[in-house]
């Protein structure tokens, strides 16, 4: 047994060992513990509009970005609102210490975000949530990787394929030409790149199911990573169990707590031929394809 945090009333309590850093629920691990996610104020040191209602954040947060996992969340508190407001970790900078965030505006939660500038302090819960396999997770490095994502879905899809650079190819599918995000992003990192657009004026037209199907078709993949519409991801599904490969897909979810404790996020899940309510904050939001009733 190591040393656990001191727990306050409001369960939030201290590192004993450094008495620095905010913490929430542990286990055993670093100083005799394992975070398990934080909870603090960061400073925003990047901010970017990188489409019509897409902004990006770079958040000056070193101990989350230590710890952080492609497919995990932050929840994030909007000054004015009770309930925080769930973003994927788009990319994560361990070097500088930061994590990067790009969300668009939805409603009034996320509008009220973009009126953070550089500079200004962002109060988060994180790392929340599994991610997406990974080398760290036992699927090995040299793994053939495809990254499908559709619209804002691209997002948490960047770290994730980032991590097997020229074995990865990412399909990225937007409305249109005006809409497309972070495809330079893939592409600078090494990652194959496939575009497509609904009217054509990028890239192939039509949906990325198409260019995935010829994908799996041309190579073998050892599996593949989707986010976005749950239309897109049954699809996506469907197309894996055909071609027989390993298939992981991050779920959106309306949240409460973020961490599992008011069931606000639950989704049905079929394992071991059983059904199961699971929660898409602490179970999720990365769950296999062939678990999820999409
Ligand atoms: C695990 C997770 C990761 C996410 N990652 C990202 C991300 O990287 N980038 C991004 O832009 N968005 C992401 N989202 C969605 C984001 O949380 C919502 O867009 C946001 O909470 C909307 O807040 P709002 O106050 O602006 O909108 P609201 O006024 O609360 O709602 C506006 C509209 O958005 C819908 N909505 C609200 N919350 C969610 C939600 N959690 N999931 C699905 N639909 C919702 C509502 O039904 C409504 O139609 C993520 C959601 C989850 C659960
Ligand atoms: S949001 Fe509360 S249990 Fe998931």
């Amino acid at each position: 047994m190591g040393v656990f945090a001191e727990k306050t009333s409001n369960t939030t309590g201290r590192c004993v060992p450094c008495r620095k850093i905010p913490l929430r629920y542990r286990k055993l691990g670093r100083h005799g513990i394992e975070i398990m996610y934080r909870c603090g104020t960061y400073h925003i040191i990047e901010k970017t509009a990188i489409s019509a209602g897409v902004y990006s954040y770079g958040i000056h947060c070193p101990e989350i970005a230590e710890e952080a996992k492609p497919g995990q969340f932050v929840h994030i508190k909007v000054e004015g609102f009770t309930l925080r407001r769930p973003i994927s970790i788009c990319d994560i900078n361990r070097k500088n210490g930061s994590i990067r965030i790009v969300f668009e505006i939805r409603g009034h939660g996320t509008a009220k975000l973009t009126d953070s500038n550089v500079g200004d302090s962002i109060d988060m819960i994180a790392p929340l949530g599994n991610g997406f396999s990974s080398p760290q997770s036992g699927l090995a490095q040299s793994s053939r990787v495809i990254t499908v994502g559709g619209g804002i879905g691209v997002a948490p899809l960047l770290g994730a394929a980032k991590v097997f650079r020229e074995n990865a190819t990412a399909i990225l599918g937007f409305r249109s030409y005006d809409k497309i995000i972070l495809a330079n992003d893939f592409k600078q990192s090494g990652v194959n790149v496939i575009t497509c657009t609904d009217d054509g004026s990028v890239g192939l037209r039509g949906t990325v199911t198409a260019p995935l199907e010829a994908e799996l078709a041309a190579k073998p993949c050892d599996m593949v990573f989707a986010c976005g519409s749950l239309p897109m991801l049954g699809a996506i599904v469907k197309i894996c169990e055909t071609a027989g490969v390993n298939c992981e897909v991050s779920l959106e979810q309306r949240m409460g707590c973020g961490v599992g404790g008011c069931a606000v996020c639950a989704c049905g899940i079929t394992r071991n031929d059983k059904s199961h309510m699971l929660m898409v904050c602490r179970d999720g939001p990365v769950f296999k394809g062939e678990e999820v009733v999409l």
